[in-house]
């Protein structure tokens, strides 16, 4: 009964402690945890165009689920997610731990201050004033060829190589991908 007792309290526990990250997130980031629709996953994958020796960044990367799709239809691939608010990187690590997926490092916090030039694949979703303040770092840390898609915002300073357009019903987000060759 006690040890009953002590499993429930330790759950509500984590329960409020999760939630409590997730109401504190603003705190550490003015771009909200909103995900890429599921549905826009395979695009998003086949548009990225891996290959086996791909190294694949998101920038931002809320809870990995970019990562997660990359891998699963990529095993061989290396991914690394980058996420400053407490709340999706926790979520984004536990998801690594309970499915078991290798390859896959998720990193604690801000973006600009991490190495991103092992990179050959980078995907972001921001909102359009950190897209232009991260464009000078990825111009200088990306290798040439590297390709850099960034959904629904674009580079106010660079046109894309490809646009796609996304199925979306009015009011849904992910609309559009830009796509970048650097
Ligand atoms: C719109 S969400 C995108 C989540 C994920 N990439 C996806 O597509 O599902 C943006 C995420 O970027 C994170 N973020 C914003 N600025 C950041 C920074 N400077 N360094 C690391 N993460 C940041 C936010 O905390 C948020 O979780």
């Amino acid at each position: 009964m006690i040890i009953l007792y002590y499993t429930l309290l330790c759950f509500l526990f984590f329960v409020m402690f999760f939630c409590l990250l997730f109401l504190l997130s603003p705190l550490f980031s003015l771009i909200p945890f909103v995900t890429v629709r599921k549905k826009v996953l395979n695009e998003i994958i086949r548009e990225l165009n891996l290959d086996e020796k791909s190294i694949l960044y998101d920038l931002g990367c809320g809870d990995g689920r970019v990562l997660f799709a990359a891998l699963k239809t990529n095993p061989d691939i290396s991914c690394v997610g980058v996420e400053i608010s407490p709340f999706p990187f926790l979520l984004a690590n536990t998801k690594k731990i309970f499915f078991n997926f290798k390859n896959i490092q998720i990193l604690y916090g801000n973006f600009f201050k991490k190495d991103i030039s092992p990179a050959s694949h980078v995907f972001l979703y921001l909102f359009p004033k950190s897209l232009d303040e991260l464009l000078p770092k990825l111009e200088k840390e990306l290798r040439v060829g590297s390709r850099v898609i960034s959904c629904d915002f674009e580079f106010s300073k660079r046109k894309p190589d490809k646009i796609l357009e996304l199925q979306a019903s009015t009011g849904q987000r992910n609309k559009r991908l830009y796509i970048y060759d650097f």
